[in-house]
């Protein structure tokens, strides 16, 4: 079973897959990452554990649409299973979504549906939630939308800043991740329409 993570940032739950790869627990290969960064942390990690690696500039193509028919080609090209966004930054369209329906995930920092977008732990802090957490939901095109596959919560206490909410979230995210994915691996994750189900 072969994955591939797109990641923009510094790539702390692609280092987990890697982790959960190389311990045999992941059951699937970690079989390129794709960036739209050069400079990201997370392609310096790839390139540490020898993951081939995909990065493109988007500016040197005239649309998102371009650039996604590239990356397609490289994932029909190394047979990739399942994608896995982990801190991508960027929209998909239905270039990929179309292709890969069922077969994309992404991972959020709040409890989804509530605080999709940017900032999602300033937004729980903002807003005086005592609960957020983390979502893992299949990818539709749209931010944060798509069905949710798993969730896992954290406290916020009173005198949470933003920065440390965050942090504790993305303790449970690199948890979480490598289990949703290592059950696409054992097959046990099927999307019906906007229906996700478990095995
Ligand atoms: C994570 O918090 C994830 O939920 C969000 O972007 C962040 C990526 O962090 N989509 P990292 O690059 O994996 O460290």
């Amino acid at each position: 079973y072969r994955i591939a993570v797109f990641a923009s940032g510094s790539g702390s739950n692609f280092q987990a897959l890697l982790d959960s790869a190389q311990s045999g627990r992941l059951g699937a290969q970690i079989a390129l990452l794709v960036s739209d960064k050069p400079q990201a942390k997370a392609v310096e990690r790839a390139r540490a554990a020898g993951v081939p690696v995909f990065v493109f500039a988007p500016k040197d193509y005239e649309s998102r649409e371009a650039y996604e028919r590239e990356i397609l080609g490289e994932l029909q090209q190394a047979k990739i299973d399942l994608i896995v966004l982990a801190g991508y930054m960027r929209l998909i369209t239905d270039v990929l979504v179309e292709p890969y329906a069922g077969r994309m995930i992404n991972i959020h920092p709040s409890l989804l549906p509530s605080f999709p977008g940017k900032d999602a732990a300033g937004q729980a802090v903002e807003h005086g939630v005592r609960l957020s957490g983390a979502t893992v939901h299949f990818v539709d095109g749209g931010m944060d939308t798509g069905p949710i596959i798993a969730q896992r919560a954290v406290e916020v206490t009173a005198d949470d800043t933003a920065i440390e909410l965050q942090l504790r979230i993305q303790e449970q995210e690199r948890l979480l991740y490598p289990e949703v994915v290592s059950w696409f691996a054992a097959g046990r994750v099927k999307l019906e329409g906007r229906r996700v189900l478990l095995f």
